[in-house]
């Protein structure tokens, strides 16, 4: 088989086995790119930044249930809010916030819970697919085992397929659904509500 790519005004004719190598070559790139992408948890002066991401992620309806971005100083008294348990981790590209990835205890008013928390991530469009979230993941998941939590819940809109296979790429199972969970913009969503055993 022979595939035509298009390179600024030019075609150029590769063979399967070439566009097999040019795969690979994007896939082991797109990995490299993730490895220089830093992860630590966030500090009240990152409440800034990551009221932008909601800004951009809100702005774009279609992936949470949050459609009024936090503002920065919303984000402040959150961030102070948060016990040792729990935490935002952003992901940085020089020093540039640019994703983030927030756990928190599953509910508050027991400790019949404390084994269970919650996750919620958020990456500015042009960096997703790129492995960050997965990065973030793995930071998260370390952060939550070291802090005696032995599941994660997490439950995204069902319209939002790309972020349930997100998840169940980490290894989430999906447990169920809440019909007309989510009224946005005069539109009802599902939910659906998935785990992952640490
Ligand atoms: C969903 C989101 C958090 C995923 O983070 P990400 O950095 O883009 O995901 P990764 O690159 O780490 O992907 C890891 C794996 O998850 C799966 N995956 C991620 N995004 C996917 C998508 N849109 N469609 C299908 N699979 C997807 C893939 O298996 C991927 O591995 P691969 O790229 O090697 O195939 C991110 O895209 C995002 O912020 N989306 C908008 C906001 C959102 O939906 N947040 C979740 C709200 S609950």
């Amino acid at each position: 088989m022979l595939f035509i790519l298009k390179n600024m005004s030019q075609y150029i004719i590769l063979e399967n086995s070439e566009f097999k190598l040019l795969i690979e070559y994007y896939d082991k790139n797109k990995k490299e790119h993730a490895m220089n992408i830093t992860c630590r948890r966030a500090v009240i002066t990152d409440a800034e930044s990551i009221s932008r991401i909601w800004e951009a992620v809100c702005a774009e309806r279609v992936y949470t249930v949050i459609n009024n971005p936090f503002t920065p100083e919303q984000e402040r008294d959150y961030i102070t809010s948060l016990s040792a348990r729990e935490g935002i981790f952003v992901a940085e590209v020089e020093n540039r916030i640019i994703a983030f990835q927030s756990l928190d205890t599953w509910v508050k008013f027991t400790d019949s819970f404390d084994h269970a928390g919650t996750i919620g991530t958020y990456l500015l469009p042009r960096w997703r697919r790129k492995g960050i979230g997965r990065k973030l993941a793995q930071h998260t998941i370390g952060f939550a085992r070291d802090h005696g939590y032995e599941k994660l819940i997490i439950y995204v809109r069902a319209s939002n397929t790309g972020a349930q296979n997100f998840y169940k790429s980490l290894g989430f199972v999906p447990k169920g659904i809440l019909t007309k969970q989510v009224k946005i913009d005069g539109q009802y969503d599902d939910e659906v509500f998935m785990e992952l055993f640490l």
